[in-house]
């Protein structure tokens, strides 16, 4: 756990956050133990910005990782910042149930599971019924 939260920390380094200066890194673990990273792009036009979490999930899909066990998640606030409602939807429907740490640069660390994060969610599951 503590690989996964430096690793989040390192790749918050490379975010890309002139408009908000807000830098946020994200390390996700898959199932056979690999780490893969991302953080936040800032754009111009602000609505194309991708977090730091989104950015992780998209390259470990790309890779062709698809079972995840944990994502952690590095910011510089002393209330550790959580993801946002988009991403809560992404991470849901790419990693399921998986553990969520929240941590900053004084390594003040939270866990949730992503089910206490995101209650009721709607998946590709109901599209089925
Ligand atoms: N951001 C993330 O990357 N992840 C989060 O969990 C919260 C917000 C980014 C988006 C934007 O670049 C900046 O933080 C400010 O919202």
């Amino acid at each position: 756990m503590k690989d996964l939260i430096e690793q989040a920390r390192q790749a918050r380094e490379n975010a890309h956050a002139p408009f908000s200066n807000f830098k946020v890194g994200a390390a996700l673990l898959t199932e056979n133990e690999k780490i893969i990273t991302g953080c936040n792009i800032e754009n111009a036009s602000y609505g194309l910005t991708m977090c730091a979490e989104r950015t992780a999930i998209f390259k470990a899909i790309s890779e062709g990782e698809t079972k995840f066990t944990r994502l952690a998640i590095v910011a510089d606030t002393e209330n550790l910042t959580p993801p946002c409602g988009a991403c809560r939807q992404i991470i849901w429907e790419f990693c399921g149930d998986v553990e969520i740490i929240l941590s900053n640069l004084s390594s003040k660390t939270e866990t949730f599971q992503m089910s206490e994060l995101l209650p009721k969610a709607f998946d590709a599951g109901f599209l089925e019924s």
